[in-house]
């Protein structure tokens, strides 16, 4: 079964595919939070896309700017990007999060609940974070 990727930002054509780092962003496969830590413009974009369309899950990629440095736009972001990858998963996220001076964390919870009834892993990757 092919999983949705959702959001993947275009990938110039002709990189190279650099396995050693592939590797190191697999891990063990146990992993549940990776960093990825280089200089500006030494690839990790790129690598993550490339990671991103080698795995077989599902991933949902999310490309943050500053204005997302607010929680209620980080998680409202995030969970339109769940929505998209299954009616419904994401939805009472967004419900919770519009409601004005509803704590965040009840919120984020309810994407926690979206992902596990999705039931299959899937990968989110916070790039430019
Ligand atoms: N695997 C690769 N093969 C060929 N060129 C690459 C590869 N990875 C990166 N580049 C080149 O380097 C440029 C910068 O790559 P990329 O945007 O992935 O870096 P970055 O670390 O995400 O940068 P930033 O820190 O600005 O987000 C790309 O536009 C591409 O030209
Ligand atoms: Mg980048």
């Amino acid at each position: 079964m092919i999983e949705p990727k959702i959001a993947l930002p275009r990938l110039q054509p002709g990189m190279l595919r650099r396995p050693h780092l592939l590797e190191m962003v697999d891990g063990d496969g146990g992993a549940t939070l990776t960093m990825v830590n280089a200089p500006v413009g030494y690839g990790k974009t790129t690598l993550l896309r490339l990671w991103c369309i080698e795995r077989s899950e599902a991933v949902v990629w999310m490309t943050l700017d500053a204005a997302d440095d607010d929680p209620v736009r980080l998680w409202t972001h995030l969970a339109t990007a769940v929505e998209r990858l299954g009616q419904g998963l994401g939805g009472r996220t967004l419900m919770s999060l519009g409601v004005r001076g509803a704590p965040v964390e009840a919120a984020v919870d309810e994407l926690m609940n979206g992902l596990v009834a999705y039931g299959r892993p899937v990968a989110i990757v916070l790039d430019d974070l």
